[in-house]
């Protein structure tokens, strides 16, 4: 048996809830957030796993979190920072209100998690923390704009921490996946101007319907927590791992075409 705490935000479905699973069939203690209170509790649905309450974009439910998870397992080795949604619209109909709620989850959410979790790890001189980005955090998606960005920033802030924190002992990857079919498209929310009448709303139909149509026909969330399983593995995690051939393909293509070509091509995909 493996003796080691995860927790992984979001795992009431999804890439989460797959993670959460698999790790726990490989002898990992789990804990999963929910902010959904009727699917809290330990034994999540006979899987082993523990479900307990975190809203990433609430400080005080993050802090309330960490402690309960502590108390219980005595400390916390790994987190998966997973919960994340996406808002749909162009720039122009996305309002600062909607932008914000997009980086309070996938950005600030992962923040929150990490600042409140590194100062057990810190003490304890160890720690693994796996943060969930996306291919749509380098090639940036139209009409998927604050998406896109927010998974470029934790990108970002997962390079920055990797160095501010390597003298602790402590870990730092992200990891990439391209698009699987979760709960991710039905819980997809649109800018509420993104309506008829907008000068978008054709070409972000179109656009938005591609999304979805490659989520729905995507791989199956488990590949990533297989991923992660090998990661964690590592004596030497990676800085970033795309999941998937394809999406590694899709990865090197994007580091040698240059700049006007791959806006050609996510154009001709796309808008
Ligand atoms: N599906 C894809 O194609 C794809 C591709 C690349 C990256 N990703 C990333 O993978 C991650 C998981 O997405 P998914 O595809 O598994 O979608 P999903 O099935 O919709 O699951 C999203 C999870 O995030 C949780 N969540 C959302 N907002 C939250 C908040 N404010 N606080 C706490 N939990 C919150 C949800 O939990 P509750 O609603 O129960 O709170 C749910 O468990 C996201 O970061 C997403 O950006 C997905």
């Amino acid at each position: 048996m493996n003796e080691k705490t995860i927790l992984i935000t979001g795992a009431s479905s999804g890439i989460g809830r797959a993670c959460a699973e698999f790790l726990t069939q490989k002898g990992y203690r789990v804990f999963g957030t929910t902010r959904r209170e009727d699917l809290v509790g330990e034994n999540h649905r006979g899987s082993g796993f523990e479900l307990i309450s975190m809203d990433v974009a609430d400080r005080e439910s993050v802090a309330r979190a960490v402690r309960k998870i502590i108390a219980k397992a005595g400390g916390i080795d790994i987190i998966i920072n997973n919960a994340g949604m996406g808002i749909a619209g162009s720039i122009e109909d996305t309002s600062y209100e909607e932008a914000k709620m997009q980086f309070d989850t996938n950005f600030f959410g992962c923040m929150n998690v990490i600042n409140e979790v590194l100062p057990h790890m810190r003490k304890r001189g160890s720690g693994v923390i796996i943060n969930i980005g996306s291919v749509a955090g380098y090639i940036s998606i139209p009409f998927q704009a604050m998406y896109s960005s927010t998974k470029a920033a934790l990108q970002s802030m997962t390079f920055s921490l990797r160095n501010e924190v390597a003298p602790f002992n402590i870990k730092i990857s992200i990891v990439h996946p391209g698009d699987l079919r979760t709960n991710f498209t039905q819980n997809r929310k649109r800018s509420e101007s993104a309506i008829p009448g907008s000068p978008y709303f054709e070409r972000m139909e179109r656009s938005i319907a591609v999304m979805e149509r490659d989520e729905q026909n995507g791989g199956d969330p488990v590949c990533v927590a297989r991923t992660i399983f090998r990661i964690l593995k590592r004596k030497s995690p990676p800085v970033a791992v795309t999941v998937g051939f394809k999406y590694k393909f899709v990865a090197f293509l994007l580091r040698i075409v240059p700049a006007k070509l791959r806006e050609k091509a996510v154009a001709s995909i796309y808008a």
